[in-house]
């Protein structure tokens, strides 16, 4: 195993209700006035932002409003958030929805604290020294954007989608009321779902540094997740599927599933951004439709893993060849998908890339990644290509 640093200072209010508390938590972490920043309107449809402002109201905290973060979150919102910031005089952000919300927010507050342009971060051209503090009233299960370090920014002048993390990235708490999360239309919450097993099997995949414990929370995890993706499929207002389900989104990404190992392998999510950033498609299912592809690209260089992720989350009989049960393990995998509703290649996903775009796309994922990336197995810029082309 390796050495590791497990650090979430996110404080967690979890349960029906929760949203009730967020006057009282604004002041705990010394907001005075509030940018409370949103998406496309669901948090106004779903009254949210109404209970919301009538308490601060009630409480005498001040706010302004700045809603438009969209799916794949752009950077022009988030230069006009900064300026907003600028001239009110903010000094708590307020993310009310989705990743999209909490990452538009995130970029937000490097860009009021550290001045200067937020996208040199994206672009790893310098590092954050603060931020602005950050809470959060989380509306959907996926990214767990709520407890990570993480934030991810497409750039409109040449669709480029960048993450950045840093330990300035991490909110100073989290509002989870399952309740909020029923109102999501169904692909959305398929979509979650699958964000959530996905942070946890691109730490899982790995070649170093496997720890039994991380395993064992990061199987159950898996198995949860997949249970009760099937529950809110057929049901989709059964509480306690939409806790565990939002539960486990946290936990995928706030670090626990990932320690001990050498970090994980990533290379999904990076051949997703290049997708997310250039047809625009939502994020979970954008994973979905690739991941298949990159699992039987990359399974020999990984099998005792793969052979392991079979038996133990998806239920193969151990029984056969290691590479017959990896398969089979990979086969499972993209059949849940489907019974969910998720694609299992760029046709399902609604994408048919020219070869031309094929080509950018690799070129810019290898680009993102600083030449080559990946635990499981390590793609350069032709494997990329190769695993695009495929996943057709
Ligand atoms: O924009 P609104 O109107 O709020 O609608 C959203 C959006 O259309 C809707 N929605 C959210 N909660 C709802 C709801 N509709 C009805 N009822 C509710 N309760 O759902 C849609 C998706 O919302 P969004 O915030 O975009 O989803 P998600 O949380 O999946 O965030 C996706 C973004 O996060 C990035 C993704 O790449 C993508 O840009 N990621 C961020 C990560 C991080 N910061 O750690 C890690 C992830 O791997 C991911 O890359
Ligand atoms: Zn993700």
């Amino acid at each position: 195993m390796f050495d590791f640093t497990y650090f979430t200072p996110t404080k967690v209010i979890f349960g029906k209700d929760t949203e009730k508390r967020v006057a009282e938590l604004i002041r705990e972490f010394g907001g005075t006035k509030v940018l409370i920043h949103y998406g496309g309107g669901s948090v106004v449809r779903s009254g949210l932002m109404k209970r919301v402002t009538d308490i601060l109201d009630r409480e005498q905290i001040a706010y302004v409003t700045l809603g438009g973060a969209v799916p794949n979150p752009r950077l022009s919102l988030v230069y006009e958030g900064i300026e907003l910031c600028k001239k009110e005089k903010v000094d708590f952000l307020l993310a009310l929805g989705g990743g999209s919300a909490i990452d538009s927010a995130k970029a937000i507050g490097y860009g009021v604290a550290n001045g200067g342009d937020v996208w040199d971060f994206y672009d790893r051209k310098r590092q954050a020294t603060c931020s602005l503090p950050l809470g959060v009233i989380l509306t959907i299960a996926a990214t767990g954007s709520e407890m990570s370090d993480s934030s991810v920014i497409t750039k409109e002048e040449g669709l480029i989608k960048r993450g950045y993390s840093s330990q300035y990235g991490r909110c100073k708490f989290a509002i989870m009321n399952p309740e909020l999360t029923m109102t999501l239309p169904d692909y959305q919450t398929a979509c979650g779902c699958t964000d959530i097993m996905m942070h946890t099997m691109e730490r899982y995949f790995s070649n170093g540094g496997n720890m039994e414990i991380t395993d064992a929370l990061a199987e159950g995890l898996l198995r949860t997740v997949k249970k009760n993706a099937l529950i809110l499929r057929d049901d989709p207002k059964n509480y306690d599927a939409r806790a565990e389900v939002m539960w486990a989104g946290s936990l995928a990404h706030n670090g626990l599933t990932g320690c001990g190992s050498d970090g994980g392998d990533w290379m999904t999510h990076k051949l997703e951004h290049e997708l997310g950033g250039l047809y625009d498609v939502a994020h979970g299912a954008g994973l979905a439709a690739i991941w298949g592809t990159w699992a039987r690209y990359v399974y020999k260089d990984c099998l005792p893993r793969f052979k392991q992720y079979a038996i133990r989350v998806m239920d193969v009989a151990d029984e056969g060849s290691d590479e017959e049960i990896a398969l089979k393990g990979i086969e499972a995998t993209e059949e849940f998908y489907r019974s969910i509703g998720m694609p299992t290649n760029l046709r399902e996903l609604g994408v048919t890339p020219t070869e031309e775009e094929l080509l950018d796309m690799a070129k810019k994922c290898a680009i993102g990644v600083g030449g080559a990336k990946g635990s499981a197995k390590v793609l350069k810029e032709e494997d990329m290509l190769a695993i695009y082309r495929a996943s057709m």
